[in-house]
C-alpha cells in the first residue's frame, strides 16, 4: 500500500495517535528526501525491530541546516519518486511539511546549540549546520513522538550529536544506528552523489579507498593510519580534501598519540562543487 502523505503537523500527529490507539509502536526515519537504498534500509530496520511498528518517514529539506551559498535551493526534491520507493519497503506514513509549516515565524528564535562538537569538522566547514540540524530533529521528535528513530552512521558527527542531544535534553526516543549502505564499488550512498559527473563519480572513490587504506594499518597505530589515508587522498585528482581525521567515538575528538581502542576515521572532500563525507569504524592498535 502507498504510504499516506501528510503535510501538516496536526494531521501527522492524528495519524500517529490513531496508530498508537490501535496498539502499535511508532518508528521514525527523518530524511531530506531524494531517497536512495541507504535511506530505505532505515525503514527495513525499523520493521525488523518491530514488525508491527507504524513507520513514519519525514521528507523535509531543512533551510536551517544550510549555510548561505550551499545547495538548499538545488537540493533534489523528488517527493513522488520517494513515496513510490517507500511503498516498496512498507513505510506507513510520510510527513512532508512545507517550510512555512515547520517555521511559521520564518525561522526559529529559540534553537538547539550543538556545542563544541558542533563546530568541529563538518561544523567548521558549515557554520550553524548542526544547530540547524539538531533544531529540526528536536522539532520532528516532538511532532512524531516516536518510540525509536533511526540515524545513519554515514553522517557520523550528526549521529553523535543527535545521541548527545537526546541524552543531554532527556528525549525519550531510542536512537537506532544504521550501518552505511555503499555502492558495489565502495562509494557511500548519498543524495548528493547525483550531482557528480562520470569523472567526478570515479574521483569520489578516493574517499572510501582512503578509509580502507587507513583501516588496513590499524595494527600499526595512529601515524601509519593517518599516513595511509592521506597518501590515497593526495594522489587523487579532482578531490579537494577538507579533513581526514581519526576520532574517539566517545568524545568525537581526535585521538592522541599512542591511542588504542575503537576509532572513527572521518573524511570530507569537495569533488567539483559537491561536498562529500564518509567514515569508517575500527579498532586501533
Ligand atoms: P539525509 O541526508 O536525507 O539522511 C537521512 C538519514 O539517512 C540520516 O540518518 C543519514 O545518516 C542516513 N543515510 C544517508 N546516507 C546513508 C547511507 N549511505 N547508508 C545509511 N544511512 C544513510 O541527514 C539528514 O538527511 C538530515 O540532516 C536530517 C537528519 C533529516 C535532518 O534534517
Amino acid at each position: 500500500m502507498k504510504p499516506q502523505v501528510y503535510d501538516t503537523i496536526p494531521r501527522i500527529r492524528e495519524a500517529v495517535a490513531a496508530a498508537r490507539a490501535g496498539g502499535r509502536r511508532v518508528a521514525f526515519v527523518p530524511t531530506m528526501g531524494a531517497l536512495h537504498v541507504g535511506h530505505l534500509r532505515h525503514v527495513e530496520r525499523a520493521h525488523e525491530l518491530d514488525p508491527t511498528a507504524f513507520v513514519v518517514v519525514s521528507i523535509f529539506v531543512n533551510p536551517l541546516q544550510f549555510a548561505a551559498g550551499e545547495d538548499f535551493e538545488r537540493y533534489p526534491r523528488t517527493l513522488d519518486d520517494d513515496v513510490a520507493k517507500l511503498e516498496t519497503v512498507g513505510a506507513d506514513a510520510v510527513f512532508a511539511p512545507t517550510v512555512a509549516e515547520m517555521y511559521p515565524d520564518g525561522g526559529a528564535l529559540v534553537t538547539v546549540n550543538a556545542g563544541r562538537v558542533g563546530s568541529a569538522f563538518e561544523g567548521k566547514a558549515r557554520p550553524g549546520h548542526f544547530d540547524g540540524t539538531l533544531t529540526v530533529v528536536a522539532k520532528l521528535l516532538q511532532i512524531v513522538a516516536p518510540d525509536v528513530a533511526t540515524f545513519g552512521r554515514k553522517d557520523a558527527q550528526q549521529l553523535w550529536l543527535v545521541k548527545r542531544m537526546v541524552r543531554d535534553l532527556d528525549f525519550t526516543t531510542a536512537i537506532e544506528e544504521i550501518e552505511i549502505v555503499r555502492e558495489a564499488d565502495g562509494l557511500a550512498m548519498s543524495s548528493r552523489n547525483r550531482y557528480l559527473s562520470t569523472d567526478q563519480r570515479r574521483a569520489a572513490l578516493a574517499l572510501s579507498q582512503a578509509l580502507a587504506a587507513a583501516e588496513s594499518e590499524a595494527d600499526a597505530g595512529i601515524d601509519a593510519v593517518l599516513a595511509a589515508g592521506q597518501s590515497v587522498l593526495s594522489d587523487a585528482k579532482g578531490v579537494d580534501v577538507d579533513y581526514f581525521a581519526v576520532v574517539d567515538p566517545t568524545t568525537f575528538s581526535p585521538v592522541p598519540d599512542g591511542f588504542r581502542g575503537q576509532v572513527i576515521t572521518l573524511v570530507a572532500a569537495r569533488v567539483g562543487s559537491t561536498r562529500l563525507i564518509d567514515n569508517a569504524r575500527f579498532r586501533l592498535g
